[in-house]
């Protein structure tokens, strides 16, 4: 198949298309910049999309970018990066000759409202708790196809990711190096819910919302063991792997003071989030506990 990747170029999006195309696959990337192997937002709103059986959106300014205030001009960055990627996406697939048989769009677990209790399935209610929540609603909502009425040719599958952990990029890498130095420790309480999932299985699982004809619809990228594992398991878990002791904590208002108190929440506060719809279209998972994944990322 022939895989257009918008916003290719990044952590998740290198790793898919390594993935793909040992699978066998040809990928193009979408991109601000030109580059080999590389086409550029504009080519695709002026020309539409180059002939392509399946089309995925991965661009997005970085939220939790350390180096950006949480300022009205990066809100609007980080919100038009993901809404206006998507629009041009689902605009180009709905103009196409011959449109791809599958559009899948990555958005994240933020959808459900942040609480250290409730569960949540695909089926559960979000999309209005907090600036993160909105934003996932308005970006799944930019991508829906046919417009009204009437049955798409192409399949639409939203994948709602937790953390991705993986060794190249993520969350990860600038945790290791504390915990390396015994400085590690809890964010927090520690006990908020901690949904995550290993780069090679959400890349594994966006082949298959790819491959598989039947799949389509929300999806939810965490483990299975997702839904119980909460900031201070993956504190044990982590230093187990690196055979590191954990001892310090981050207090809540030291990571207010470096994030803001808009930004903040996102660590220290989190959703207990199934796979279920996932589980259900066949999909299996390598690394489905904190010990398995981190034992691999770690070695
Ligand atoms: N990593 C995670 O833990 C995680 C968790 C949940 C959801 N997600 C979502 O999954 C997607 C991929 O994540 P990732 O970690 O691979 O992201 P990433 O590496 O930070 O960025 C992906 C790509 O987005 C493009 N991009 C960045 N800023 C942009 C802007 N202002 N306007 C247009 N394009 C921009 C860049 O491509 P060019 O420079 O080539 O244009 C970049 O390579 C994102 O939408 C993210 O929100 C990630």
């Amino acid at each position: 198949m022939r895989v257009l990747i918008g916003g290719g170029s990044g952590f998740v999006g290198q790793s898919l298309s390594q993935l793909l195309r040992k699978r066998g696959h040809k990928v193009t990337i979408i991109s601000r910049k030109p580059g080999e192997q590389k086409i550029t937002w504009v080519d695709v709103a002026k020309e539409g999309l180059p002939p392509c059986d399946a089309v995925v959106n991965l661009a997005g300014e970085n939220v939790l970018n350390p180096l950006r205030r949480w300022t009205e001009e990066f809100k609007q960055e980080v919100t038009s990066s993901r809404i206006e990627t998507t629009r041009t996406l689902r605009q180009a697939i709905a103009k196409s000759q011959s449109p791809p048989h599958s559009w899948v769009l990555v958005t994240g677990v933020g959808y459900y409202p942040p609480s250290p209790t409730k569960q949540y399935t695909e089926d559960s209610p979000g999309g209005d708790a907090d600036f993160l929540s909105r934003l996932v609603k308005q970006w799944e909502d930019a991508a829906q196809l046919p417009p009204a009425g009437g049955k798409s040719a192409t399949r639409l599958t939203k994948v709602r990711s937790g953390v991705v952990l993986g060794q190249s990029g993520g969350a990860l890498p600038s945790m290791l190096w504390p915990f390396r130095f015994c400085l590690g420790g809890v964010l927090g309480s520690g006990k908020q819910p901690f949904p995550w999932i290993h780069i090679e299985d959400l890349c594994r699982l966006l082949c298959h919302a790819i491959e598989e004809e039947g799949v389509e619809g929300v999806l939810n990228a965490v483990s299975p063991s997702s839904a119980r594992d909460t900031n201070a398991d993956f504190t044990q878990a982590l230093s187990k792997a690196l055979g590191r002791p954990a001892m310090l904590f981050t207090p809540s208002f030291a990571v207010q003071l470096l994030l803001g108190s808009d930004r903040a929440p996102m660590l220290l506060e989190g959703q207990r989030v199934v796979p279920q719809r996932t589980l259900q279209t066949g999909f299996t998972f390598h690394y489905p506990d904190l010990d398995s994944a981190l034992r691999d990322l770690v070695r």
